[in-house]
């Protein structure tokens, strides 16, 4: 028997393959499916339980310590008893992982190496949430593409990203990691971001393996509380959260992972609706899904679990592959087959989900082709940086702009640069940075001092923010007592012309488990902002931050303000460049901002209420304190030029099964410097069998004009935009009348309407 294992592996196997001397796989091993199907009849139940269960390296803990000491780890790699490890880096860690499984098992199947590649590798991006704002796919699938080249250089092959929650709630500290709150703009980035990652062809040794993730509704948690149970009803779920999963899994998508949420009582890793019915059934999607880190085991305090082996049952009746450092699966699933309380058809299934994307990524023609030392050498980090600054500029978005402060003059003689983040290299780089190192970004202040501003430049702390030692894991302490730096902040800003403000949340602010019931500026920040303003009120602030922040006070006082995220690598570089007029900021909120926490969750594709806006009696619908709309509105963002739209125009009011109109919109560029501006266009569907938005973007362009020119940009109306989950539990267009909306923001449109009929 042992024999006949071997020979048949021999046959599989490149690694083996390479003593008959044959590189590829030999032709009577027709396809994936064929491949797939030989390995997993040749596999015993234990080794194919082993398939499914994922460990963690002991490098980052992503998540809390597991029981299984790394002891054990090491022997079951040995025995072939472990599908992937997460957190394992560098080309040797990977390759000693690799070779432990292949030397000593007896299947020799290899090992997937992942990591949470979020927003780089080494050459750090701008936060998701941030590089949403560039509403440039071009740019979001460059990066992907970038931090999968320079993944590979370190042996990691699979990374557990694009995170495409949808979330509409900033205190939900998580909102950094994904692409904010519309459902449109979130699927157009994720499949750029897979595209980017995984290239044409997954087998390619420079792409990686990406992962749409957490599925599903994690983001729309209760009260903004990271893992607290999510209650949404189907239709938002279907219309709302599910469609950038669908675009990730129609973009080819290698792996899924399932989130910690409950949706409506129903943990989402044991919801068979979710992931057997849904992604493996309706989608027809071929991939496998990763649990997220213990979240199998995890449905026992849920209360949904007696014990590990139940929550193993639960998981994989449910359609879970594979086990993230959770133990359930060790624990239970050889146990329930051979009681026969489970199929071992349903290991089988698993099995060859995870088997297919390894054949996919070739890894077993070579176990060891991502394990390249060589390839660190000849990645074009310097090519990286320009990358990272051009789209960390693009991701900047100007929120205020009176009387033209910005760009800064040249005449101005003396800048006050003030604040605690203004010389921080560490918090542009964000929360999930991979490898990009502590310390390793350009600080506002360098990136000014790069400029001809260099000699104009004071600078003050003013206050200090994160005290304490940063990491993943690490809480904060905010200072909320020491003024003693305030005094030469306010002597400085007094005695210059302009003042640059750098405020906002420190690196780890936002992030996993990082969740805030208040979003202002922490600690002393704001003090700071009102005692120099009393002393100068040319100031802009520079907003360096992973989620909206409520800057009620700043958008009232403040003349200029920028968003400016966490940029990552250049981030000094690219605010200079803006700040200079060197570039004409672009970027437009992915996320509404609100005037004041309790406006949360926040999103501008809400449903009317039977009192709308301006019914007489408001105050039914409305917050009697403020207004119930946000500060800076989903899509918005000035530039340092003017753009006028002109009448909208469709091609007929009319549109017909089948058919298709055409919107058209002149743009004008009535400012006097070039720039870009993103043209964004809505539509409503006026009465239908479920209750609609308002508004929902149904399709953006990006146009650069130069002064006093015009462009007319068209976008197709088709029967595809009109359609939505409806009270039928369909996908379909239901005839009636729609208005389309175009402009440059969420609030500002210019509105047409037709008639769809069937
Ligand atoms: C838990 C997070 O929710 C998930 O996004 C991440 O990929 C895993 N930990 C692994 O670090």
């Amino acid at each position: 028997m042992k024999n006949i294992i071997f020979l048949g592996l021999c046959l599989l196997s490149g690694s083996l393959l390479a003593q008959t001397g044959n590189k590829g796989i030999p032709s009577s091993v027709k396809n994936v499916e064929t491949k797939v199907d030989s390995v997993l009849n040749l596999m015993t139940l234990e080794e194919k339980v082993g398939q499914m269960i994922q460990y963690n390296g002991s490098w980052d803990l992503t998540g809390p310590a597991s029981e299984t000491g790394n002891k054990q780890k090491e022997e079951r790699l040995k025995k072939g008893l472990v599908g992937s490890m997460l957190n394992v880096i560098s080309i040797e860690a990977t390759e000693k992982a690799q070779r432990l499984n292949m030397e000593n098992s007896r299947i020799k199947i290899p090992l997937m190496f992942g990591y949470d590649v979020i927003h780089g590798y080494k050459t750090i991006f701008p936060v998701p949430l941030g590089e949403t704002a560039s509403w440039d796919l071009e740019a979001a699938q460059e990066s992907a593409r970038i931090a999968a080249l320079e993944s590979v250089a370190q042996g990691v092959n699979w990374t557990f990203s694009p995170m495409i929650d949808i979330s509409r709630d900033a205190r939900w500290g998580r909102i950094m990691e994904g692409s904010g709150e519309d459902t449109y703009l979130t699927s157009k980035i994720a499949v750029a971001k897979i595209n980017g990652y995984q290239g044409d062809d997954l087998s390619d040794p420079n792409t990686i393996a990406a992962t749409a993730k957490h599925f599903a509704g994690y983001g729309l948690a209760e009260g903004g509380r990271d893992y607290n149970a999510v209650n949404i009803g189907k239709h938002e779920l279907h219309n709302v959260v599910l469609p950038p999963f669908k675009a990730a899994a129609d973009a080819g998508v290698a792996t899924f992972m399932n989130s910690f949420n409950t949706i409506d009582g129903i943990p989402a890793t044991g919801s068979e609706s979710l992931q057997r019915e849904i992604l493996k059934g309706k989608w027809d999607w071929q991939g496998f899904i990763v649990s997220d880190w213990a979240s199998i085991a995890e449905m026992i305090p849920h209360g949904f679990a007696r014990d590990k082996i139940h929550a193993a049952e639960i998981a994989v009746t449910a359609g879970s592959d594979m086990d993230m450092e959770g133990g359930a699966y060790e624990a239970g699933l050889e146990k329930l087959v051979k009681e026969g309380k489970i199929d071992e058809g349903l290991i089988n299934e698993a099995v060859k989900r995870i088997l297919r994307v390894k054949f996919k990524m070739g890894l077993f023609e070579d176990p060891y082709k991502y394990m390249n030392a060589n390839l660190e050498n000849e990645v074009p980090y310097d090519e990286h940086r320009n990358t990272a600054r051009d789209i960390a500029k693009k991701s900047i978005v100007l929120l205020k702009n009176e009387n033209h402060l910005l760009p800064i003059k040249s005449s101005v003689k003396k800048i006050a640069v003030i604040g605690p983040l203004a010389d921080d290299k560490d918090t542009p780089i964000g929360n999930w940075r991979a490898q990009g190192e502590t310390n390793s970004a350009v600080s506002v202040l360098e990136g000014l001092r790069n400029t001809d501003l260099a000699s104009k430049i004071t600078y003050a702390k003013g206050v200090t923010l994160g005290q304490g030692e940063r990491s993943f894991l690490m809480p904060l302490e905010i200072n909320k007592t020491d003024r003693s730096g305030i005094s030469d902040a306010v002597a400085k800003a007094k005695d210059a012309e302009l003042v640059i403000m750098v405020l906002g949340e420190d690196a780890f602010q936002s992030g996993e488990g990082r969740s805030q019931a208040n979003i202002g500026l922490a600690g002393l920040q704001l003090e700071l902002l009102k005692e120099v303003q009393k002393v100068n009120k040319n100031i802009v602030l520079v907003l360096m931050n992973g989620r909206p922040m409520e800057i009620t006070w700043a958008a009232e006082n403040i003349p200029a303000i920028l968003e400016v995220w966490q940029l990552g690598t250049e981030s000094g570089n690219a605010i200079a460049d803006v700040l200079l007029g060197k570039y004409n900021p672009s970027g437009k909120l992915p996320v509404s901002f609100p005037r004041a926490v309790g406006q949360e969750p926040l999103y501008y594709n809400r449903m009317n209420t039977g009192r709308p806006a301006n019914d007489l009696h408001v105050t039914y619908s409305h917050y009697t304190d403020i207004t119930n709309g946000p500060l800076y509105p989903f899509g918005f963002g000035l530039s340092y030029t003017t753009f006028d739209y002109g009448d909208v125009n469709l091609s007929s009011e009319e549109l017909s099964e089948g058919g298709s109109l055409t919107l058209s919109v002149p743009v004008t560029n009535s400012g006097d410097v070039k720039g870009k501006e993103v043209v964004q266009l809505y539509l409503h569907d006026l009465v239908a069998s479920v209750a609609r938005p308002i508004k929902e973007l149904k399709g953006f362009e990006m146009v650069e004009l130069a002064p006093g020119e015009t462009k007319t940009i068209e976008f197709n109306i088709s029967e595809e935009m009109l359609k939505f989950y409806s009270a039928s539990e369909k996908w379909e267009a239901e005839p009636g009348e729609f208005e389309l909306m175009v402009g440059g923001n969420s609030e500002e449109l210019k509105t047409v309407k037709f008639k769809y009929s069937k």
